[in-house]
């Protein structure tokens, strides 16, 4: 009876002494006015009748038992913990313990990555009462530097708020202007190594090739410094003389920086089918079509006289060279009976005299009547006859 209760109160008396001692008592006493929280486990987890708290104090794990009555629960007191290892490489972890991987409430631990990883999560996490770290272990994830914008060069495809671009990231590259073309890769890819495939593209003007053509071919609006023209730029064409040109007179350097067609070439000026002759011919076979420079002999018919040229030229797209076949006389014997006259050489009988042939008649009666003289020349056809009385 007595005693077990002074024994009681003597041992509650040592019991509170030693908690004030081990500063654990405010504890205690906190503990159970509170029923410490959900999370805080376990929280009233009978154990052989005893009731289990976990301390959120500094102290290392001890037990201590508290006889209050023969009913008392055993109370332990133990520390909050979180656990903690070493994470593997690129995870780096600052304020880990070296001796234990437990760490105490309130422990905090800061990460970071190896160079070339970008850490994902939170940089800093604090060992929570309910044993928990405040957060999970961010990762180290690989990553590559964003690509450094040059002006003019779109990129499409980077992700949100300047945020990491992770690998298999795709970027795509387009220039704003359209005289410009991507030189390079259109699409580039963040590798596992945090690199990506290739090299960043640039914009570059467009331009078309072009050089001073040989003759007989000119060009307008030829650069004198350079045979590269921009996008836009016009060409224009001519031939030389004696030319004609075949294709576009004009071209235009397109953003393809191809020219919008082919150059033209120059070819010769034909003149067609030399003209004909009339009382004349011409001395071979005749084509449709002649060249500039391209000569024609010309002939004519028997008892004509060519007066002229003997040729005719192909000269810048015309037949040059005048010619004409003039033509013989016809002196019959019924006009020269009519003016008594024969001729004087040669026995009288139809017949042709060129042109600019003389002929000379002799009265077949009579005298000649002095109007016109007895030797007269053929001119072009005509042959004036004299006559006799
Ligand atoms: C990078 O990878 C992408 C996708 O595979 C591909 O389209 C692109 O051509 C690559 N770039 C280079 C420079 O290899
Ligand atoms: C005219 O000339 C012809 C040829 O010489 C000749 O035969 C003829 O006798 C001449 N006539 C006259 C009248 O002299």
């Amino acid at each position: 009876g007595q005693s077990a209760i002074i024994c009681v109160t003597y041992v509650f008396f040592l019991e509170i002494l030693f908690l004030w001692w081990t500063d654990c008592l405010s504890m205690f006493f906190w503990e159970v006015n509170t029923k410490p929280q959900a999370g805080s486990e376990p929280v009233f987890k009978t154990w052989k009748n005893a009731m289990h708290f976990q301390s959120t104090s500094q102290h290392d794990i001890f037990t201590l038992r508290r006889f209050l009555s023969l009913t008392t629960p055993v109370v332990f007191f133990s520390d909050i913990t979180c656990q903690a290892q070493k994470p593997p490489h690129p995870l780096y972890v600052i304020g880990l313990s070296s001796t234990s991987d437990k760490m105490k409430y309130g422990h905090k631990l800061r990460f970071l990555c190896d160079n070339g990883y970008t850490l994902l999560g939170y940089t800093k996490v604090e060992c929570l009462e309910t044993g928990q770290w405040s957060a999970a272990f961010p990762i180290c994830a690989v990553s590559c530097s964003p690509p450094t914008v040059q002006e003019g060069l779109i990129v499409s495809g980077l992700p949100d708020k300047d945020g990491p671009i992770l690998s298999d990231h795709f970027i795509t590259f387009s220039c704003a202007d359209r005289s410009k073309y991507l030189s390079g890769s259109s699409e580039l890819i963040c590798g596992q190594d945090g690199e990506w495939n290739g090299t960043f593209p640039s914009c570059e003007d467009i331009t078309c090739q072009a050089q001073k053509p040989p003759h007989p071919l000119y060009v307008i609006g030829l650069s004198s410094t350079s045979d590269k023209m921009k996008y836009g730029h016009k060409l224009r064409f001519l031939c030389d003389n004696g030319y004609r040109l075949l294709g576009y007179t004009e071209v235009e350097c397109l953003e393809t920086g191809q020219w919008s067609a082919a150059f033209p070439i120059c070819v010769p000026v034909g003149c067609g089918m030399p003209p004909p002759l009339e009382f004349g011919d011409i001395s071979t076979v005749v084509k449709n079509n002649y060249d500039h420079g391209e000569t024609v002999e010309y002939f004519c018919q028997t008892y004509y006289t060519l007066d002229g040229q003997t040729h005719k030229t192909c000269s810048n797209g015309q037949w040059t060279g005048e010619m004409r076949c003039l033509r013989p006389c016809t002196v019959t014997l019924d006009d020269m009976r009519r003016n008594n006259i024969g001729l004087k050489y040669k026995p009288d009988s139809k017949m042709y005299s060129p042109h600019k042939d003389f002929l000379e008649f002799n009265c077949t009666t009579g005298s000649p009547d002095g109007r016109l003289a007895m030797r007269q020349q053929c001119i072009d056809g005509v042959m004036l006859l004299p006559s006799c009385q």
